[in-house]
């Protein structure tokens, strides 16, 4: 994650386009926030952005709405993990459409980012995307998500002797394939 912030941190025209979000009130919060294990939503985020931003760049596809949009893709500003009286229907299925509306109140959203923002969780939320932005976020989501969790699981259960067992049960197999 270091690496990557410094990376992101370095590289000016991507801070130019997301820096009023990056000193926005409502963003800053999702730093209270945990998305992934240890990493932050803010940061979860940030990330995001910062591969959507590339891959739309390349693609020539509009790079500065969807750095913008995924930059919010996930400002629910609550703590998912708890069961709260007032939040009905899974976390899943519902975060995208809280954070759109908290995303309406800091930032004027166009059609596209909107369609990034409340497909994200595609294919779990089955309306297909309309854009080709809004499924580059639906990946880059995924992928940030597993590469936040891989580490976190990896340095839990790497000591442990069952999961050092079924790591090398497995890398035989696949030398054996
Ligand atoms: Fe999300
Ligand atoms: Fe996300």
């Amino acid at each position: 994650m270091e690496e990557i912030l410094d990376k992101i941190n370095n590289d000016k025209e991507f801070i130019a386009i997301i820096e009023p979000l990056l000193k926005n009130n409502y963003v800053l919060e999702m730093k209270k926030y945990r998305q992934h294990y240890e990493t932050s939503c803010y940061d979860h985020c940030l990330e995001a952005a910062y591969y959507c931003y590339k891959i739309c760049k390349k693609f020539n596809l509009d790079y500065v709405s969807t750095a913008k949009a995924a930059m919010v893709h996930d400002l629910f500003l609550y703590d998912w993990r708890k069961r709260l009286p007032d939040r009905k229907g899974l976390h899943a299925f519902t975060h995208p459409r809280t954070a759109y509306e908290n995303a309406c109140k800091i930032m004027e959203i166009n059609d596209l980012q909107k369609d990034i923002i409340l497909k994200h969780m595609w294919p779990l939320t089955i309306k297909l995307p309309r854009y080709k932005e809004s499924y580059i976020l639906t990946l880059v989501d995924k992928y940030c998500a597993l590469n936040e969790s891989y580490h976190e699981i990896y340095s839990r259960y790497s000591q442990k002797k069952a999961f050092r067992y079924l790591y090398l049960c497995l890398s035989l197999l696949i030398i054996r394939l």
